[in-house]
């Protein structure tokens, strides 16, 4: 009786002083962390297969040759292909198509960077209820596999291959890595996945989703990890931008809303393309320490870019600040907190005792 009346002051006196923690709040569960059956079979059909297809970027940015799954023969003959040179497979997202900007954009920036461009069209198995079209990544990551695998035996040469992918299809280039692995003995050279899609996927382990033993290098951009994205660090590089759960307002007053943040991976990859050594991340011990922005003073002080100029030597954990607004990068000022888009604003702001309108 006394110790029960001692538990209820000692709570009742706890809790209205207590000020708000996570112990308290709770961590978030993320947007649709569990699909059941998610890892259960999906098949797709000889007849259906038609539709899974890459297209070949021309030099000219009108000019894209379609070639579907049955066609993979005639795609390693396409004129603006060259085995001699990096190939960049670019994998979209969730209801994407490659007439559509996402996939346009990135395919005109690696061209002009010198790669050879192809977009995985996944349009008519994504463009269902989402965690039906999750589960149908599976059976597409597996037929793309099989797709470049009789591309190696025509010259694609996979340490000069590299995927690109947003979202859902950060997810997909996994089990193309995966099956590739399975049908060639041998690893795609690099991954760069964009937000990685977190719904359906959050919970499961490396055998079925995108992870770092997937390809010989795997980097992360994360930008929304609690909703559309991933919060694990499942990359050797993995980038919290600006903490990873969401974005400045390319606006001023706007709020970056989950698609905005989410979307911002691809931005910031499209930027990281022409301003390289421009994006510094610093290392951090935790994702909890780059959520709460506190990485800054962790010493000694660890950096990498964000772009093809990373050290693939130097892993873990990075905090990213940006800017608003294209092209984002702080450069060096990224390495100070005084610069950290927010905390800027609010220091500013809690400098004056007094606000008046
Ligand atoms: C699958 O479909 C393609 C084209 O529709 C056809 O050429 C091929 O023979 C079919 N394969 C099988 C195993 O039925
Ligand atoms: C595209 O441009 C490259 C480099 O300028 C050239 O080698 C190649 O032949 C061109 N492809 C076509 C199909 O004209
Ligand atoms: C491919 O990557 C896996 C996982 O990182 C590694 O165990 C394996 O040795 C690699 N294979 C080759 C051929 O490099
Ligand atoms: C990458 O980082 C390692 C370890 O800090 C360093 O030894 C190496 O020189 C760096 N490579 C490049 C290309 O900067
Ligand atoms: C903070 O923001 C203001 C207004 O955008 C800018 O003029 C100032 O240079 C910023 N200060 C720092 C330390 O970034
Ligand atoms: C806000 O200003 C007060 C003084 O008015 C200062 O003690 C405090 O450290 C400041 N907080 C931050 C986060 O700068």
């Amino acid at each position: 009786m006394i110790l029960n009346l001692f538990i209820v002051i000692f709570f009742a006196g706890n809790c209205c002083t207590m000020k708000s923690t996570k112990a308290r709040e709770g961590y978030p569960a993320g947007y649709l962390a569990d699909c059941p059956g998610s890892t259960k079979e999906a098949i797709i059909s000889n007849n259906t297969l038609k539709y899974l297809s890459i297209y070949v970027q021309g030099n000219d940015s009108l000019i894209r040759r379609r070639y579907s799954y049955h066609e993979t023969r005639f795609l390693a003959n396409d004129p603006d292909l060259d085995f001699g040179k990096k190939t960049m497979l670019y994998v979209g997202g969730y209801l994407d198509s490659p007439s559509f900007p996402f996939s346009t954009l990135m395919g005109v920036s690696y061209k002009s960077i010198g790669y050879n461009v192809l977009l995985l069209d996944t349009n008519y198995f994504t463009t269902m209820e989402y965690p039906r079209a999750a589960r149908f990544m599976r059976p597409v990551g597996k037929y793309t596999a099989k797709m470049l695998a009789d591309l190696t035996q025509e010259g694609l040469d996979p340490t000069m291959l590299e995927l690109v992918s947003l979202s859902l299809g950060g997810q997909t280039s996994g089990f193309i890595a995966k099956n590739y692995r399975l049908l060639t003995g041998m690893n795609i050279s690099r991954i760069t996945a964009l937000d990685p899609a977190g719904p359906c996927f959050r919970n499961l382990g490396p055998a079925d989703r995108l992870d770092k033993t997937d390809a010989d290098f795997v980097e992360v951009v994360h930008t929304n990890i609690d909703n559309f994205g991933m919060a694990a660090p499942i990359g050797h590089i993995n980038y919290y931008v600006n903490g990873g759960e969401h974005q400045p307002g390319e606006y001023f007053w706007m709020l970056c809303t989950e698609f905005c943040s989410h979307v911002r991976a691809h931005a910031l990859w499209i930027a990281a393309l022409t301003y390289h050594e421009s994006f510094v991340a610093i290392q951090c011990d935790s994702v909890q320490q780059a959520r709460y922005k506190k990485c800054y003073d962790r010493v000694p002080q660890v950096t990498n870019y964000l772009g093809l100029k990373a050290n693939k030597t130097v892993q873990g954990i990075f905090y990213l600040a940006t800017t608003n607004t294209y092209p984002y990068f702080m450069g060096k000022k990224g390495l100070k907190k005084e610069y950290d888009f927010y905390t800027n604003i609010t220091t500013t702001l809690n400098k004056s005792k007094l606000l008046k309108i």
